[in-house]
């Protein structure tokens, strides 16, 4: 056992089919530059302290229990899936000592990137480090999908994936995991309405208004799984224009079930006036970010838009950040389910 190790891991953005996903369709996901760092310490008791400095709050489980030093109610809640993930790799790995971690993100919280998906990952995958715990890419993903769990409700796993895996992903529910090659540069704009939201609350939203209208949200979830499929071939392409016409279209149809919002629709529309290709929410909705697909001499123009009507510019491209040790790293991680080439 070391004493210390840290992992860190990318946050995302969701180009097109959010929702859909979580009713068996597959979407595309792209993994960004910013990053969740965790750094873990072993404790000589048994107790697991976390601490968020970005988010001011922390305390420690002793026995299942919260005790909050900062934060109070909201630590528990935000703080109970790292719990979940210390304990289950704790408890494989028959350990008596319990846990320091220690989460420092560059990712907007509770805004659609993916930030809970990457602190689940990199908790995972540091406490896996410190206890020299040889777990494949595929049990962290799981592990934290299941911490994910219990913040979200009925996630379909996308933002674990992303955050594990990383680069351009096709993901499907319960089906293996297709990396795209993209040899395109894919330009974006995001627009934080700095609006939080809650991704389970949003979910179980669009789960009612299923419940209640099944033929019609039927289909729309259907139109999003094919909104997916086109796009991958305009993708293959290098098809920008149909990239940003399907992920119009693809904002209307998450619109048309409920989850976009004022503030959403304000940024979309200023995106698409200033020129973007395309422009659509990114993630649950409800607030958080939207994205624009920008040909490379509109990136200014449409950020300063986002920025006039009262968004928050973030630029960013395709990249191939994926789950990173920093320090000490594992032995050799397998990576079994590593997804295939598409
Ligand atoms: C959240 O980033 C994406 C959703 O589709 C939920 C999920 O897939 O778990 C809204």
């Amino acid at each position: 056992m070391k004493t210390k190790a840290e992992a860190s891991a990318p946050g995302k953005v969701i180009l097109l089919g959010e929702h859909f996903v979580v009713h068996g369709e597959p979407a595309i996901v792209l993994a960004i530059d910013r990053r969740v760092t965790v750094t873990v310490k072993v404790r000589s008791d048994s107790r697991v302290f976390i601490k968020s400095e970005d988010l001011g709050i922390s305390g420690f489980f002793k026995n299942d229990q919260f005790f909050p030093q900062r934060g109070d109610g909201e630590a528990k809640r935000r703080l109970e899936p790292i719990y979940a993930v210390a304990k289950e790799i704790i408890q494989k790995c028959g350990s008596n000592n319990g846990v320091n971690i220690e989460v420092k993100s560059s990712l907007p919280i509770a805004a659609g990137l993916g930030s809970s998906a990457a602190v689940s990952v990199a908790s995972a995958a540091a406490l896996c480090s410190l206890f020299d715990f040889k777990e494949s890419k595929d049990n962290i993903f799981q592990i934290a999908f299941n911490a994910e769990k219990i913040i979200h409700g009925n996630p379909s796993g996308v933002d674990p994936a992303i955050s594990t895996y990383g680069g351009i992903l096709q993901y499907r529910k319960s089906k293996p995991i297709r990396r795209l090659h993209v040899n395109i540069d894919l330009p974006l704009v995001i627009g934080n309405t700095k609006k939080e939201r809650s991704t389970g609350t949003l979910v179980a939203k669009v789960n009612n208004l299923r419940r209640r209208y099944p033929q019609i949200i039927g289909k729309i979830i259907r139109a999003g799984g094919e909104i997916v499929e086109r796009s991958v071939r305009a993708l293959r392409e290098g098809d920008l224009e149909t990239l940003g016409e399907l992920m119009n279209i693809n904002h209307e149809l998450l619109s048309a079930i409920g989850v976009s919002c004022m503030e959403l629709e304000k940024l979309v529309h200023a995106a698409r006036n200033a020129g973007a290709l395309g422009a659509k929410l990114t993630g649950a909705g409800g607030g958080g970010c939207m994205i624009a697909l920008v040909s490379p001499e509109k990136i200014k123009d449409v950020a300063d838009a986002i920025e006039m009507a009262g968004g928050e510019v973030l630029i960013t491209r395709k990249t191939d950040a994926c789950l990173l040790y920093t320090s000490p790293s594992p032995r050799d991680l397998s990576t079994s389910r590593m997804p295939s080439s598409a």
